[in-house]
């Protein structure tokens, strides 16, 4: 059964490897990659991800900043602090941890990051500039999706794929890089009539609906690839992903764990991201 997982921590083991050697490099050079993170209240989620990406960066090297806002922050305070950032030449890359609260445009906060330190890939500037194939820094969990089709050696030209979810974050992006790989690109969501009709044509499926069990395997072509982003709870509180992974596993060729599958990928690629940012200073 092993041989059908494709393994987030091998991926990503590798994409770390491969960054603490660059940050060597980079610090022979004189620079210091430096990445600062805000985070405004104490959603417990959101403190948990953030966590993990300063573990991250320590591990690898990094120089990792927390600038925690409180819930009531002004937008015009959190404003003036990317602006801070933004000026400030010894930060290469700043991330916003959504969601915002309420009271806060999130369209505006996060379009107020530098385009060349916004390392999650969420500005419109970036967003555009990956649409039309242009260098940007492409979003993490997107990107990780397609390293971890890369690392499995499945070549993506010409295939059916079918991504479940149109979120700006994943679904959106996750297509168009499908899409820049010569794939035929169906999206799906929840409106789409009959979701199983267009997954029993794919070869790869690409599920980001933040529904426990939702993709089964009854809807899959037997061969297909999965590449499950849902990281939920299911009702014994243990963690799972979008696809029912025990009726998933005997269709498919290759599927993604959860946990120990795109979350990983996410977390490297943020790491690659922020070396990429780093590197410009050397241009
Ligand atoms: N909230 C959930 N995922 C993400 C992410 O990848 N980046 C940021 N900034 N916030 C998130």
């Amino acid at each position: 059964m092993d041989s059908k997982l494709i393994s987030g921590k091998e991926v990503s083991a590798q994409i770390k490897a491969q960054v603490k050697e660059e940050v060597i490099s980079l610090n022979n050079q004189g620079i210091y990659p430096k990445l600062s993170v805000i985070i405004v209240g104490e959603n417990p989620a959101s403190l948990t991800y953030v966590k993990g990406k300063h573990k991250d960066c320590a591990e690898c090297g990094i120089i990792s900043e927390n600038i925690a806002m409180p819930e009531t922050v002004s937008q015009g305070e959190l404003l003036a602090e990317i602006e801070r950032l933004n000026n400030d030449d010894s930060v290469h890359g700043i991330l916003v941890q959504l969601p915002l609260p309420k009271h806060i445009d999130e369209y505006a906060v996060i379009n107020a990051i530098s385009a060349a330190k916004d390392v999650d890939g969420f500005t419109a500037v970036n967003v555009g500039n990956m649409n039309i194939g242009k260098d940007c820094f492409t979003p993490c969990t997107p990107q990780g999706c397609i390293d971890m089709l890369d690392y499995a050696g499945i070549d993506m030209t010409g295939k059916d794929v079918v991504v479940i979810g149109r979120s700006n974050i994943v679904g959106k992006p996750v297509a168009v890089l499908a899409l820049q790989r010569s794939a035929t690109v169906t999206i799906c969501h929840s409106k789409t009539k009959n979701i199983a009709e267009k997954t029993r044509m794919a070869d790869i499926v690409i599920v980001a609906v933040g529904r426990a069990g939702f993709l089964t395997g009854d809807m899959l072509k037997p061969g297909a690839v999965v590449i499950d982003v849902g990281i939920n709870r299911n009702s014994e509180g243990k963690l799972c992903g979008d696809a029912d992974f025990d009726s998933c596993i005997d269709v498919v060729s290759k599927i993604t764990p959860v946990p120990g599958g795109v979350g990983l990928m996410t977390r490297a690629n943020l790491l690659k991201n922020t070396i990429k940012s780093a590197k410009n200073c050397l241009k």
